[in-house]
């Protein structure tokens, strides 16, 4: 039987006080349920409402490619300085610390690898993604691509449908064919694209007029860093992608494959969340350098 010794009346009901309704600060998931929402925090920093993605799932089409041969040595100091990983699952689970207490975005999708054409993309089993207490499942589509378009619309689709069903939401990932144009008109298409099929993140590249892609997309952005660039030019790619509205950065090769990979993801998250421009963030990636 319940303790019923001592049990006080509750008297403080403040009826004069109405319950105050909190909006939440992530663009697209107000009407989510509290698993999503409770996710995408851990991955959007609630007060600047942005977010540092250390991606290093290259290697699932790369292999092992230039600082990402040993992820114990090169990733696992960074980890600390993200806001959230994304990686395959092979290597979560042989090469990020369980005890990281970090949120991940998985890659979640598999096919083909850079030696054969992008092929028709599997879409992991979500109990996989349940099982590794994911915050995200990162899903790759090939918008304009005659072949594979309509097969990753519908990975998409799918990833979103059981992603829903347990509360984990999905990144669109656009993937650009050697014959698109890297223009707002395409990035803006194919964000839509994403978002309009269940994404509740897009992950695409920066291009001029990159404020409509953003506006055109009821979700986060985040960008891509894309091929290794000199240090200041990298932070003036985040510097301008975030003030044309991004949600920050999933970045990997302008990271990691930098000559100070600590310094620059540090550099990044202060452009990210301070809004440090990119002259400043430069003079902290060589401060921190040294
Ligand atoms: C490829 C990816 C990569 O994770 C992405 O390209 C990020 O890495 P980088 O900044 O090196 O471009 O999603 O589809």
């Amino acid at each position: 039987m319940a303790d019923l010794d001592d049990l006080r009346e509750g008297s403080k009901f403040n009826t004069d006080i109405a319950v105050q309704n909190q909006a939440f600060h992530i663009k697209g998931a107000s009407h989510l349920g509290w698993g999503m929402k409770d996710r995408l925090t851990r991955i959007f920093n609630a007060k600047t409402g942005k977010s540092v993605m250390l991606a290093f799932d290259h290697g699932f089409i790369m292999g092992p490619t230039s600082g990402l041969e040993r992820i114990d040595l090169t990733i696992t100091p960074l980890m600390e300085y993200a806001d959230c990983l994304m990686c395959s699952r092979g290597i979560l689970q042989t090469s990020v610390p369980a005890n990281i207490n970090k949120p991940i975005c998985l890659r979640a999708d598999a096919g083909s690898t850079i030696l054969t054409e992008l092929n028709d993309n599997v879409v992991i089993d979500i109990e996989d993604a349940v099982r590794m207490n994911v915050s995200a499942m990162a899903v790759m589509l090939a918008i304009g691509d005659p072949k594979m378009e309509a097969k990753t619309v519908a990975n998409l689709y799918h990833a979103a449908n059981q992603g829903a069903k347990y509360g984990i939401p999905v990144m669109g990932v656009t993937a650009v064919g050697k014959e698109m144009a890297r223009d707002a008109r395409y990035f803006g298409l194919a964000s839509r694209v994403a978002a309009e099929n269940g994404a509740n993140i897009v992950k695409t590249y920066y291009c001029d007029g990159f404020s409509n892609v953003v506006a055109a997309c009821p979700v986060p952005v985040v960008i891509a860093g894309g091929k290794k660039l000199p240090e200041l030019e990298a932070l003036d790619l985040c510097y301008r992608a975030i003030n044309d509205g991004a949600a920050g950065v999933d970045m990997g090769r302008n990271v990691f494959q930098s000559e100070s990979p600590i310094a620059m993801i540090q550099a990044v998250h202060a452009v990210v969340h301070e809004g440090l421009d990119p002259h400043k963030a430069f003079e902290l990636f060589n401060d921190l350098k040294k």
